[in-house]
């Protein structure tokens, strides 16, 4: 692996990575190159490098961060802003992408937000953009979700409702190993014109390692009541990404959202004691999770799910 190519991919300094070479006996073969059997201690120098992710993004995008730095969310297009995250750099990824085609291809409204979202202040009468859910798009994205997760022991999980998950859910296979399809249901039914839908699914996968998840206890079927009169659309609820960053995390663990809307994963992941860095190419939704986070870390309440949304039997991380 070459120097320089380390320094770009993984956004260090050099100073620090030749004093280390140096101070470890390490030697810069003729083309500039480490060999491949240092590589992974070199590596593991990287990741103990301070705010590498910080230093990649500071200062180009307009977002929110925590007083403590501890959660950063920027204004951005997801793939935009994983092409800027260092490579190795997160740990895990817990993501509700808003794709279009379950819109565009079953005709439910062209995407277009009704009732109280539908108010001023919206783009183009939608909300939010949705996130263009070709292949090609979708490679893009994935691409890039490999290359930031960390390599030894990276988990994912990506959010599917059913007409995504039937085109894009194969995909993931050439990217990661997938271990699970999980179900989330709902408890109360929704809309449908051909059966009310109760579930969105869930694809967990691991960036070719073989980590486990915590606890061994968890079904592959999770039941949260889905949020009602949500002040963000498509607001999911806290539980469901605790679920995700409870099996998969440690404390201090980088959890990853690039899809991050009202920030419910992000109150997961502070939930969990993990960092958080994500974006939404929304400005709303950058709003919204100031608001929430900012009255989170203050006094502990969730401004948008004020009520916990399990149901008796299935509080597995407790
Ligand atoms: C399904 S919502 C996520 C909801 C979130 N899980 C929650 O609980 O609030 C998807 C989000 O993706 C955002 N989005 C759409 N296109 C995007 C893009 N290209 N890049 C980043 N975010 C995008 C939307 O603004 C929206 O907030």
């Amino acid at each position: 692996m070459i120097i320089d190519e380390i320094i770009k991919d993984y956004k260090v300094a050099k100073e620090p990575l030749v004093k280390y070479l140096s101070l470890n006996k390490i030697d810069i073969l003729e083309d500039g190159s480490i060999s491949q059997k240092h590589f992974q201690t070199v590596l593991s120098f990287i990741e103990k490098q301070d705010n590498r992710i910080e230093k990649s993004l500071n200062g180009k995008n307009l977002g929110y961060f925590s007083p403590d730095n501890r959660i950063k969310i920027y204004k951005d297009d997801a793939i935009s802003f994983l092409e800027k995250l260092p490579s190795n750099s997160v740990d895990i990824i817990v993501t509700d992408p808003a794709y279009s085609g379950m819109n565009n291809k079953l005709k439910l409204g062209k995407g277009r937000i009704v009732g109280k979202y539908s108010e001023k202040g919206t783009e183009n009468g939608k909300w939010f953009g949705e996130f263009e859910d070709s292949e090609e798009n979708y490679t893009k994205f994935l691409t890039q979700c490999q290359r930031v997760l960390k390599k030894s022991t990276g988990h994912i999980y990506i959010m599917f409702d059913s007409y995504s998950l039937l085109t894009l859910g194969n995909i993931v296979r050439n990217h990661f190993e997938v271990k699970n399809l999980i179900t989330w249901d709902k408890v109360n039914i929704g809309m449908g014109h051909y059966f009310r839908r109760r579930h969105e699914y869930i694809i967990f996968a691991t960036n070719g390692n073989t980590r486990k998840i915590k606890n061994r206890k968890f079904p592959d079927v999770w039941r949260f009541k889905r949020i009602h009169n949500s002040k963000y659309p498509t607001q999911k609820p806290v539980e469901v990404f605790q679920a995700m960053i409870h099996a998969s995390a440690e404390t201090d663990f980088v959890v990853c959202d690039p899809f991050t809307g009202s920030a419910s994963s992000a109150i997961a992941a502070i939930k969990n004691n993990c960092k958080f860095i994500g974006c939404d190419i929304s400005e709303k939704s950058i709003e919204v999770s100031q608001e929430r986070i900012t009255t989170f870390l203050n006094n502990g309440k969730d401004i948008l799910q004020p009520n916990s949304a399990s149901v008796e039997e299935n509080i597995f991380w407790e």
